[in-house]
């Protein structure tokens, strides 16, 4: 598995697998109106521009994943804390994939910087489960849950917020 910077040429692939769960489940508050290829090449390359990690993983030159920061809130008071995205192609979870993405990410979050970092988890108890344990093995603490916040697929859903600090104390 090769873990290497996300380029504008993975962005139809990201697309993709960002809009399988936009469409089929309620990990994600898109539903129908999820980002363009055309609008990830413009995010990827926004994001690379203001220093936050874009990452894929790919398996035989083809993207199977990615993780990115992006910021949090948008505040400039937040500029030392950022929110993380992972998603991987349905057919590549439960392999470790997604670990070796969040593990190199937060490398690269403490190399630009960052000193905070947010996931934001729906409906962790279901459909959410895989993401609650990723975060959680990696070092986030469960900070918060917003209750009843999403409603998508017939389900209204909470939002849990974990943290992961880089500190050097923690
Ligand atoms: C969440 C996701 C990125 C995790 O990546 P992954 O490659 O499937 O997970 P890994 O195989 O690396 O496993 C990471 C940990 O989660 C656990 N895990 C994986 N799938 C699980 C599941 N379905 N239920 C419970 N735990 C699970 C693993 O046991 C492992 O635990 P450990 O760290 O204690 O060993 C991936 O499953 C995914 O893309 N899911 C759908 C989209 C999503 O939820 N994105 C996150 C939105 S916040």
């Amino acid at each position: 598995m090769d873990i290497r910077p996300a380029h504008v040429r993975d962005a139809a692939r990201i697309e993709s697998i960002y809009r399988h769960y936009a469409l089929h489940s309620v990990l994600t508050a898109d539903v129908d109106d999820s980002p363009t290829a055309r609008e990830w090449e413009l995010r990827l390359e926004q994001l690379a521009a203001s220093g936050y990690p874009t990452l894929v993983a790919a398996a035989d030159r083809d993207v199977v994943g990615y993780a990115l920061l992006m910021p949090w809130l948008a505040k400039p008071a937040f500029a030392h804390t950022a929110e993380n995205s992972i998603y991987l192609d349905p057919n590549a979870v439960g392999a470790g994939i997604g670990r070796q993405l969040l593990d190199r990410l937060l490398d690269d979050a403490r190399a630009c910087g960052i000193r905070e970092v947010i996931a934001l988890v729906a409906d962790g108890e279901h459909e959410g489960r895989a993401s609650r344990a990723l975060h959680l093995g990696a070092g986030y603490r469960h900070v918060g849950r917003l209750q009843r916040v999403g409603s998508k697929r017939g389900r209204i859903t909470d939002v849990e917020l974990l943290q992961r600090s880089l500190q050097p104390s923690d």
